[in-house]
């Protein structure tokens, strides 16, 4: 963000005193505050508001890979919905099925059905639900003494490779548990996925091999390669990621094995689904870790085994704490009993296995002041508000920003400037503000009222839905933006024209428009860009459309209509005549026929 895109809103003050208050309606407290404090038919409407809204965030997270809220939040919200679902199990609303893990198949790939269900993990937020999931167990068993081994919970995509007579053969996404995309190009290219087992052990023994196996792992970014990622991008202009999971998910889920060698992905593999012939199920989780090595391939390193409750918190506790310096990212810990014939013994549910629990780390969450409110304007002139923060540490990063969704969400929080907040960020995901501390609130904190003028241009900003808008296109901020991403991958993708570049033209005066750069000089910019500015010319179709921002269902739509861009323009409107007058002329659809 560039200060000119920018208003400030700051104030200075001392305060004190605590206590804590939700403002999204979220409840903060383990025993979600809906339950408590509506009456039946506000209930009735929260739950079927819930079922909706996670619907949402399923479909950002699984399918789009671009969380709005952080897992903690959205665990938060899971947990309000068993509750509820428990005091209306006859609630059938819309859709109203079980909640179920969601769906990442993309439509991009081919799907291909599991041998065996990829399940998911039963949950446990504190420490006592970490103890009830033991005891259960050895109750079920009749057992006092039983082994557990607990592994990190690695924070990435879950797949399954099946490895026929120790050949991989496919390599597919966990979909929907039972059926997902299947990704084995895009594995193969991944450090450490060996094409085949190893066969032969040490000192010439031989590695027992089933004649199918389905290896189920998570395919994850180690924090170092998403640092270097992200340094990248930043260096060329790149706004950087804000999630290695979502990277190591986006990465994966795109129809491009270069991408995915240059991203460098890494697997562990944790458990296995269908074992069938050969060499007979190993005895333990210990032993399958074991073996996984003996085959050469990355499984789950640093594993420790608990005899009881007292042993694998303390186990928990030292991971927890250490978790910022850990190699990988990892949201919590998963606790199994070793032995597969008690595994076997205790089963599966419908959606989880009964030998295993996921503890989840709390979130990191800190107290800080809101110094300001600034405001980025986007492409559509929407000016989205980012919350200015008194640089805080959450778990071992200095955070400075967060986001604020709309300026709709300032009023509907009741947030001000000045204000003690509370932040939260799970795992790596952008920071969010989670709760005022009202008590702390002072008379010198200041209402954030939107401007009425654009920040940029001077324009007058008009309120759309929850946002308020620079209605003038040929604001420079604006243009700034909308020339960014005409030129990005997404769009036309002329590399090596940055934000740096963009900036300095359209502040020369010599870009007021994406047509605009295709009227530069020779001059006015490298060689190779020049050279890229003028191979863009005739990309495809698809590429100028999505680059003026055209949604791909419209795309399909005008092209179904029309010959090329030349005959769309009219109906366009916008840039696109403008485009065509520049002479841009991608190869129409006669020509591609
Ligand atoms: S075992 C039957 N072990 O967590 C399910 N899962 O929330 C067996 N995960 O879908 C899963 N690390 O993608 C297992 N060490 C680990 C794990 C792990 C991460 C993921 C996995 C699963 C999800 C459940």
């Amino acid at each position: 963000m560039r200060l000119k895109d920018i208003i400030h809103l700051g104030v200075s003050a001392t305060m004190a005193a605590v206590a804590f208050y939700w403002v999204g309606g979220l409840p903060v407290s383990a025993e979600p505050v809906a339950a408590v404090a509506m009456d039946v038919s506000a209930q009735r409407e929260r739950l079927s508001w819930l079922r909706a809204e996670i619907a949402r965030h399923d479909e950002l997270y699984f399918k789009k890979n671009a969380p709005e809220i952080s897992d903690a939040e959205y665990d938060r919200l899971k947990r309000e919905l068993v509750v509820l679902q428990k005091a209306f199990p006859d609630d059938v609303t819309a859709g109203g099925k079980k909640s179920k893990a969601g769906d990442d198949r993309s439509g991009e790939f081919t799907t291909h059905r599991h041998r065996e269900a990829m399940l998911s993990l039963e949950k446990a937020y504190e420490e006592s639900e970490l103890r009830a999931f033991m005891a259960r167990s050895e109750r079920a068993l009749r057992q006092e003494n039983l082994v557990y081994v607990v592994e990190p919970k690695f924070d990435g995509l879950a797949v399954s490779l099946t490895y026929e007579r120790g050949r991989l053969v496919r390599a597919v996404t966990r979909g929907d548990g039972s059926e997902g995309d299947d990704v084995t190009a895009n594995v193969s290219m991944i450090a450490g996925v060996s094409r085949e087992l190893r066969t032969e052990g040490e000192g010439g023994a031989k590695n027992p091999i089933p004649e199918v196996v389905e290896l189920r792992g998570e395919i994850y970014l180690t924090l170092a390669e998403f640092a270097r990622i992200n340094a990248e991008r930043e260096a060329g202009g790149e706004e950087p990621f804000a999630h290695p999971r979502n990277l190591a998910a986006g990465t994966l889920k795109q129809k491009d094995a270069a991408l995915v060698a240059q991203r460098g992905l890494s697997l562990a593999v944790y458990g296995w689904g269908a074992w069938e012939g050969g060499a007979g199920e190993p005895g333990s989780q210990q032993a399958f870790h074991g073996l996984v090595r003996a085959w050469g391939l990355p499984g789950v390193e640093g594993a420790a085994v608990a005899r009881d409750a007292d042993e694998t918190w303390a186990v928990i506790e030292r991971w927890g704490a250490q978790r910022s310096t850990l190699a990988f990212p990892a949201d919590g810990v998963v606790v199994k009993i070793d032995s597969r014939v008690w595994q076997r013994e205790l089963g599966a549910g419908e959606e989880a296995p009964r030998w295993a629990v996921a503890y989840k780390f709390p979130p990191e969450r800190v107290v800080t002041r809101l110094n300001g409110i600034t405001l980025q304007i986007g492409r559509t002139g929407v000016l989205t508000p980012v919350a200015e923060l008194e640089p805080v540490k959450i778990g071992g990063t200095v955070i400075a920003r967060a986001t604020l969704h709309n300026v709709e969400e300032i009023a509907r929080r009741d947030l001000r400037v000045g204000d003690f907040v509370y932040v939260e960020r799970a795992g790596e995901v952008i920071p969010a503000i989670v709760g005022v501390e009202l008590e702390r609130r002072g008379a010198e904190v200041v209402k954030f009222e939107p401007p009425e003028k654009c920040p940029s241009c001077g324009a007058a900003l008009v309120r759309e839905a929850k946002d308020v808008k620079c209605g003038n296109a040929r604001c420079p901020a604006q243009v700034r933006k909308r020339v960014e991403f005409f030129v990005s991958k997404e769009g036309v993708g002329i590399r090596g024209m940055g934000p740096a570049l963009i900036e300095r033209l359209v502040s020369e005066g010599k870009v007021a428009g994406v047509a605009d750069v295709y009227g530069l000089k020779k001059e006015d910019v490298s060689e190779r860009v020049w050279a890229e500015i003028e191979r863009s010319r005739t990309v495809e179709l698809e590429k100028v459309l999505a680059g003026l921002g055209v949604g791909k269902k419209r795309a399909a739509e005008l092209m179904a209509k029309h010959e090329d861009l030349r005959g769309m323009a009219e109906e366009l409107g916008g840039e696109a005549g403008a485009l065509v007058e520049a002479g841009v002329n991608p190869p129409g659809l006669r020509e591609k026929k």
